[in-house]
């Protein structure tokens, strides 16, 4: 990457339970730059997710998640990590916005049985995982347009390490590197 390119915005996305809250918090420790987790800032001005999916239903939290990151994009410092709560970049308003902001998307990819098992025991928090059939066919309808990411990294395995390591490799390609770290 030339010297004169900004830092790139890295931008998480994948199904409930793919580890983007989770790894994208270690993923910007070891880069030393800030971490948003789109979600967390939705429920700070609006309460928590379970409770604006019963109050606004699905479609009212869409309308939310949109207007948050509308807001939030062009405050972003570079490099920054950004999660994006799972049905974030099926709306393709939001994939516009991101591409108008040059954010760089990267798909954490596990399989349906891994993210099911992540998930189960805190479904009550994830209104659209409650129901297991609903569920997998949510995942299968979303995976061909996370698969648009510009990245793709896979993210079913169980040593965390692992999945954070090839991150780090993703974005020394893409000219960020944090301070030197040996271990996590
Ligand atoms: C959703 C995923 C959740 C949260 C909301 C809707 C989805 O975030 O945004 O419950 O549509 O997949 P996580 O992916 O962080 O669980």
């Amino acid at each position: 990457m030339p010297h004169d390119s900004p830092a790139p915005l890295l931008v998480l996305i994948g199904f409930m339970g793919a580890g983007k809250s989770t790894i994208g918090r270690l993923f910007a420790l070891q880069l030393a730059c800030p971490f948003v987790d789109l979600d967390v800032e939705i429920a700070r001005s609006h309460g928590s997710i379970p409770e604006l999916f019963s109050s606004r239903g699905e479609s009212g939290f869409r309308a939310i998640e949109h207007h948050h990151l509308n807001l939030i994009l062009p405050r972003l410092a570079r490099p920054t990590v950004l999660a994006l709560g799972g049905g974030a970049f099926l709306q393709p308003a939001n994939r516009e916005l991101l591409a108008r902001h040059s954010a760089t998307v990267i798909f954490l990819d596990a399989s349906f049985e891994v993210v099911r098992a992540r998930i189960a025991d805190s479904n009550q928090q994830r209104p659209l995982a409650r129901d297991r059939e609903r569920l997998r066919q949510l995942f299968e309808l979303r995976r061909p347009t996370y698969l648009l990411a510009h990245h793709v990294v896979d993210a079913s395995g169980n040593d965390p390490s692992v999945l954070l390591s090839s991150l780090v490799q993703l974005a020394k390609r893409l000219g960020v590197s944090g301070p030197a770290r040996d271990r996590l």
